[in-house]
Order: C-alpha cells, then sequence, then structure tokens
C-alpha cells in the first residue's frame, strides 16, 4: 500500500509543474483538428467507413511498419509501437515531428510530407490496431507498480491507457519506455518543453526500468 501521504506530496509537486500538460486536440491546427473530429465521427456511426480508413491507412503505412510493425506493433525494441495508440496523441506527436519540436530525422523528414487527409488517416488506423503483447519481466514489473500508480497513472491512466493528448503506455515495450525517461531525464530529449522533464529527473536509473516493465505489463486488450 502507498502511504496517502505520499500521494499528497506527489500531488502537490506535480501541481506545482509548470504544466503545459497535455495536447489535445485544441492544440492542434484547426484544420487538422476539423477534419480529425469530422472523419472520427463518421467511422464511429458507419462501419463501411471505418472499414475505407483503415484500408487506406494501411496502405499509406506499408513503409512506415517497416519500423513501427506488422499493423503497428513494434518489434525492435527501440521503435514505438503505434497499434492502440490514442488518435489525437498520435496527430500531436506527427504534428511536433512536422514543426521539429520533436526530433527523429527520418520522422522530421516524413511529416513534413503528409497532407492533412494522410495524417488523419493513419492516426485513426493506427488506433484501431490491436497492440499485439510484448515480452516484459515479471519481477520488474512488480516493483515499478508502485511508482507507476504514484507518479504517472494521473496522466497515463491508472491502466496506462492514457487518453485525448496522453500517450498510452500499456503494452508499449519497455526498452522503448526506458530510453525515453532517460533522454527525458538527461535533459537533452528530442522532445521539447514536455512535462516529462520534470517526472523523469524524479526517478532512478532502477525505478525508470521497473516503470518501464509495469507499463508494458499493462496491456489488455
Ligand atoms: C526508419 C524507421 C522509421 C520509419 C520508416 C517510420 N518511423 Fe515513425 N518513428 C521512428 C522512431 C525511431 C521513432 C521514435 C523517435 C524518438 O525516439 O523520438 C518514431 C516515432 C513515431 C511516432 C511517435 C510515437 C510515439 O509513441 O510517440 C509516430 C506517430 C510515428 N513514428 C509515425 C510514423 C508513421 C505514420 C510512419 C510512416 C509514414 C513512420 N512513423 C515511419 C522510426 C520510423
Ligand atoms: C503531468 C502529466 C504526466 C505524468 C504525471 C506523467 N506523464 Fe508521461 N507523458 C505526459 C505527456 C503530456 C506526454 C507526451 C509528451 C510530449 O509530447 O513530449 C508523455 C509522454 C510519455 C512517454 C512517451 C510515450 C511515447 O509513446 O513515446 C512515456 C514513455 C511516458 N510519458 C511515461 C511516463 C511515466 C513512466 C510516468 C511516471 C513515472 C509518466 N509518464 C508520468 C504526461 C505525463
Amino acid at each position: 500500500m502507498v502511504h496517502s501521504k505520499t500521494f499528497l506530496l506527489v500531488g502537490l509537486w506535480l501541481a506545482s509543474l509548470p504544466v503545459q500538460a497535455q495536447h489535445g486536440l485544441e492544440e492542434l491546427p484547426e484544420e487538422l483538428a476539423a477534419s480529425y473530429e469530422s472523419l472520427a465521427a463518421e467511422v464511429r456511426e458507419d462501419d463501411e467507413a471505418l472499414a475505407r480508413v483503415i484500408e487506406a491507412g494501411r496502405e499509406r503505412a506499408i513503409f512506415c511498419n517497416t519500423c513501427h510493425g506488422p499493423d503497428g506493433s513494434a518489434e525492435r525494441a527501440n521503435y514505438p509501437s503505434l497499434a492502440a495508440q490514442n488518435p489525437v496523441y498520435l496527430l500531436d506527436q506527427i504534428e511536433q515531428f512536422a514543426d521539429g519540436s520533436r526530433e527523429k530525422l527520418v520522422m522530421n523528414v516524413l511529416a513534413e510530407t503528409f497532407s492533412v487527409e494522410e495524417k488523419v488517416t493513419l492516426a485513426l488506423y493506427y488506433s484501431h490496431m490491436t497492440l499485439e503483447s510484448t515480452d516484459f519481466d515479471e519481477e520488474l514489473a512488480a516493483r515499478g507498480a508502485q511508482v507507476y500508480q504514484v507518479r504517472c497513472a494521473q496522466c497515463h491512466g491508472a491502466g496506462g491507457l492514457g487518453e485525448a493528448g496522453y500517450a498510452r503506455i500499456a503494452g508499449q515495450q519497455p526498452a522503448y519506455v526506458a530510453e525515453v525517461l532517460r533522454e527525458y531525464r538527461s535533459g537533452d530529449s528530442p522532445r521539447r518543453l514536455s512535462v516529462m522533464y520534470g517526472i523523469a529527473s524524479g526517478l532512478s536509473e532502477s525505478d525508470m526500468e521497473a516503470v518501464a516493465h509495469y507499463a508494458a505489463s499493462l496491456q489488455r486488450q
């Protein structure tokens, strides 16, 4: 059991961060947000429209899948899975690559070439794919549970599913999660101005490793 005082202290500390925490739909360029909202509404109501979007996304993603894995379940440890990720988070990250606020050469080059329609199609396609299970270490995962519930659940959700602009980290590969945390903690992340800098700087190396395995263990499909 985690002591309630710990919750209180961590809560106060989080509240004191210069949070520009969530990158929601309202932060996206208007045209992109509007286009996403209208297609998302259409596929929610119409299975045929959903099937068309998935088909178009799958075609567009053939090249992406060489790094992000078949239908977005990454097979190589240092690449993020995109399957089952929150579509607004995906759009936000694609925008960050396109405007250079997140740096990774191949992604910056790619994101600049996407049309609004392609961005929306890719985000909806990946968000509808099933994430394949990834390997994790049971012992490390058990150690990471408490760190996660105290320090991460507030934004990424108790089950790691995130929401809107917050990343889903349930089922993400542990090596990728640990690498991202190390990058944030180093202060030299390819992602600028993220609330994650403050979070990661409070974690020890062994906390990062443990919480990464716990996040992977949260997979439920
Ligand atoms: C040559 C390998 C490669 C290819 C091809 C590639 N990506 Fe990536 N992508 C990466 C890497 C590496 C990262 C993680 C970057 C980092 O650590 O900051 C990434 C990150 C992302 C992210 C952010 C994921 C997250 O969880 O934050 C999205 C979204 C994404 N890629 C979409 C795409 C799409 C869509 C395509 C195809 C049009 C694509 N990628 C093709 C290597 C690739
Ligand atoms: C105050 C809210 C908040 C808390 C608490 C938080 N995060 Fe985050 N996290 C975010 C946001 C926002 C992003 C997207 C970051 C960006 O765009 O740079 C993110 C991104 C991430 C990513 C990158 C996901 C990807 O697919 O690339 C990982 C991994 C992550 N967080 C893990 C954690 C872990 C582990 C903890 C707890 C130790 C944690 N976060 C606590 C808000 C939070």
